[in-house]
């Protein structure tokens, strides 16, 4: 079964009726860090908590039928925080991949890794891989998970990418569209994000999914990211069904 044959319309709106759904949600998890100073705890226990927070998001997505889900678990720029956190965020995705992948394989989830791959520390990289490669296979949630990823350098890899076919002859200049760029791209084949979350109050992009993002909605929240609960998904997803996208043309009702 496909995973859009696998979509349950799912009621969320106040009056009942049932609102459309994005088929993919980017979320930019922040704020873990502002949780727990608030708490007069040390930044590692909000991102502790962050990873529940993601647990309970990931499940939802799979109960209510989205199709993808991408989030941002540490990008390019996050190597320039202390070294001290940046050892505790490898050593929390070592021990969610160990931890939580049987788990989501059984609940049919496909995990793909976007991300530059050649600066990792090989004991990670195995694990990311082995994770894709178990869920190959799956036809539920794709959970994407970006880590060590920057919109730019993803498409820097792209550009070097076509640029290296072009060199050997087998691509023309003038063939290089839109579709081919995406192709490229570490999303290449998933669906652009209908709907990116950021919570915590910051309304930017950090380096999220840049080209991706062209027509995405955009939801900001101010809770930080361990508060961010399935009843604070359903407010985003109300929210989105309520947006009109029109892609540069014109309201259906002003035609
Ligand atoms: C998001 O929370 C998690 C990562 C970036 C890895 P932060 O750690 O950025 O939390 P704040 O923004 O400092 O509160
Ligand atoms: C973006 O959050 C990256 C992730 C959520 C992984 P940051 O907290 O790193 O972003 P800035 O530095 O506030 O832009
Ligand atoms: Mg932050």
């Amino acid at each position: 079964m496909s995973a859009s044959q696998n979509r349950k319309p799912h009621v969320l709106a106040a009056d009942g009726s049932s609102v459309k759904l994005p088929r993919h949600v980017g979320f930019i998890m922040d704020g873990n860090g502002r949780w727990a100073t608030s708490r007069g705890l040390p930044r590692t226990e909000g991102h502790r908590h962050g990873l529940q927070a993601l647990r309970n998001v990931i499940r939802h997505a799979g109960k209510i039928g989205i199709e993808v889900i991408t989030i941002y678990s540490f990008s390019s720029e996050n190597w320039n925080r202390p070294e001290t956190e940046v050892a505790f965020l490898m050593s929390l995705l070592r021990r969610f991949v160990q931890r939580d992948l049987s788990e989501l394989h059984d609940a049919n989830v496909r995990i793909r890794i976007i991300g530059g791959r050649s600066d990792l520390e090989p004991g990670i990289l195995s694990l990311l891989e082995e994770a894709e490669e178990l869920t190959r296979n799956n036809t539920g949630l794709n959970l994407v998970v970006a880590f060590n990823y920057g919109a730019r350098s993803e498409i820097v890899r792209a550009v070097q990418s076509l640029a290296k076919q072009v060199a050997a002859g087998d691509l023309k200049p003038e063939d290089i569209s839109e579709e081919r760029v995406s192709n490229a791209l570490d999303t290449g084949g998933l669906p652009d994000p209908d709907l990116i979350v950021r919570t915590s109050g910051e309304m930017r992009l950090s380096n999220f999914l840049l080209w991706q993002a062209a027509y995405s909605e955009f939801y900001f929240c101010d809770l930080h990211w361990p508060d961010f609960d399935e009843a604070a998904f359903d407010k985003a997803l109300e929210c989105y069904g309520s947006r009109e996208r029109r892609y540069g043309g014109l309201d259906a009702k002003a035609l």
